[in-house]
Formats: C-alpha cells, sequence, structure tokens
C-alpha cells in the first residue's frame, strides 16, 4: 500500500500506538507530520527518521485541549505546504485518576472532553475544509470500546468516546459527497508498555477477558489504518470498524461460569 505523494497528519504520534502508526504511513511513502503536546515529539520524529532516513517527517506540538493552539498550527501547515491528506485522530487524555464520577472535578471532566471530542473535532473541521477544496482524503478516529460500555471510573474516557463515535457518523454522513471517507477503528486492549506495569494476576484476568487471549499490537492496527485510509475501500464511508480479540463479543469472561 503507498501512501507516496501524500501528507498525513497522525495526531497523539510522540509515542505508543500514534507513533506505530506514523512510522507506518512513513514505511508507506507519506510525508508525516508527528504530533504531541509538548516538545518530546521532535525526539519521536528523530527517532523514526533514523529507521526511516528516506521519510519526510515533521514535528508539530500543540494542545489538543486549546483550539487556538490548533488554528495557529493549521495555518502554519498551510504557510509550509503541509496540509495533510489523512488525518488520523489518535491523541487522547486517558482520564486516568481523578476520574471518579462523583469526585472529580468538572474542570477534569472538561479537559477530557476538551482533548478527546473538541480537539479532534476542530483538527477534522480544518482538515476537511482543505479536503473540500482539494477533492477529498480521508479521516479516521481511533476510538474504545469505552465509547459503547463505560471502563469502570473513567466517565469523562467513556463520554467521549461515545462522542467520538457520534461525530464519525455526522462528519461520514456529511462530507462524503465531498469524497471525503471518515471512519472509525474501535479498539479494546492494545499492548503499550503500560502493559509492564501490570501485576501477572492483572495481565493473565486481561488476556482471559479476551477471546483472542492477546492484545492488539500496535501493528495490526497501523495495517489496518492504512488499509481504511487507503483508496482500496472507496465505499467504507461511516464504518465503525471493532478490532478488540473478540472483546465486545462475549456476555462475560470465559472463566466466569453462566
Ligand atoms: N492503549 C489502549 O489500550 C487503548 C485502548 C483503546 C483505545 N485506545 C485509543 O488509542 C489511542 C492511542 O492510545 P495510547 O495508549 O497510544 O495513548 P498514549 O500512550 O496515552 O499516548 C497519547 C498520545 O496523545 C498525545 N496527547 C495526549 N494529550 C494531548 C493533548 N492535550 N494535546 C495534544 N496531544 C495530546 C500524547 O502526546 P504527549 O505525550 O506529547 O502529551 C501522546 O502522543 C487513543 O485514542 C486511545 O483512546 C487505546
Amino acid at each position: 500500500m503507498s501512501f507516496a505523494g501524500k501528507t498525513v497528519l497522525v495526531t497523539g504520534s510522540s509515542r505508543n500506538l500514534g507513533y506505530t502508526i506514523a512510522a507506518a504511513f512513513a514505511e508507506a511513502g507519506a510525508r508525516v507530520i508527528m504530533h504531541g503536546s509538548h516538545g518530546s515529539v521532535e525526539a519521536s520524529r528523530d527517532k523514526l527518521a533514523a529507521a526511516f532516513p528516506q521519510a519526510e517527517l515533521h514535528a508539530a506540538s500543540f494542545n489538543l485541549g486549546d483550539s487556538a493552539a490548533i488554528d495557529a498550527a493549521f495555518a502554519s501547515f498551510k504557510e509550509q505546504g503541509l496540509m495533510p491528506d489523512v488525518l488520523v485522530n489518535n491523541a487522547a487524555h486517558l482520564g486516568l485518576g481523578e476520574s471518579d464520577f462523583l469526585k472529580q472535578t468538572p474542570e477534569h471532566f472538561r479537559e477530557v472532553l476538551e482533548v478527546n471530542l473538541f480537539g479532534a473535532f476542530r483538527c477534522a473541521q480544518l482538515v476537511a475544509q482543505h479536503l473540500k477544496e482539494i477533492g477529498g482524503g480521508a479521516i479516521v478516529n481511533i476510538s474504545s470500546l469505552a465509547g459503547e460500555r463505560g471502563i469502570f471510573g473513567r466517565s469523562g474516557y467513556n463520554t467521549s468516546k461515545a462522542a467520538l463515535d457520534g461525530m464519525t457518523r455526522s462528519m461520514a454522513q456529511e462530507l462524503s459527497g465531498d469524497g471525503i471517507r471518515v471512519n472509525a477503528i474501535v479498539l479494546g486492549y492494545v499492548w503499550t508498555e503500560r502493559w509492564n506495569a501490570l501485576s501477572e494476576a492483572d495481565t493473565q484476568r486481561r488476556l482471559m477477558n479476551t477471546p483472542a487471549a492477546a492484545p492488539s499490537s500496535q501493528e495490526e492496527i497501523s495495517r489496518l489504518v492504512l488499509f481504511v485510509a487507503s483508496e482500496a475501500v472507496p465505499t467504507l464511508v461511516g464504518a465503525r470498524i471493532v478490532l478488540d480479540g473478540g472483546l465486545n463479543v462475549q456476555q462475560v469472561p470465559r472463566d466466569v461460569v453462566v
């Protein structure tokens, strides 16, 4: 799958899943804009450049919770001829800690939604305005099973992913006439370095909870992102593709007697 000649923005690509998605696009020949909330994204860009010396890689840092900062970043992309053909809305505030529904502050709840929903909205809107002018492109929203089945104690995150799924549907309907395909990839357990911090018992419980008995790898997810963003599937519009090792199809984990 070639993305030669295409510019791709992967939000939240300073580490973990976003980094691996950025690497997959770089390998496929795209010009990639890597992104994070602070300057460390430049070190990530340099690391990826060492792996793919032929790739054209850029680094942009802006806070997705700050719409003025998003607008300024896109103004700079426009000036540099770096407006994306493909946007992957991957960045997320995971809403860990302080998220107990009864105790969390309105500020914390709002912060999670600002990043995961409003930030994704504004990036998508600015990219879509550009894509309409050039005749089309693709937007992939990275969602989570948390959008349909809440993770206990993570109400802000759960709410933001449910809303992102709703936004995906609206965007897909309104933008497909302009050649802009919008789809969501819905994830369950993803292997990231956070798995290394789990106790053996917690790791085993997660594996037992997943029919595939393994988390999705970042590489597997990246292959799917590239496929969904590619011209191989021109009528894939508004899909909500669940890649979760079967987590969502079971009534209860297999070690629970029903
Ligand atoms: N990991 C999982 O098990 C899992 C499961 C289901 C869905 N997902 C989804 O997959 C995606 C990636 O997850 P991940 O585990 O790789 O996330 P992660 O390790 O927490 O990385 C999050 C990325 O988002 C960026 N980011 C966070 N807050 C930001 C802000 N305010 N402004 C700009 N950038 C910000 C971070 O950049 P900085 O480091 O510079 O802040 C980082 O690059 C997310 O959409 C997540 O909801 C993950």
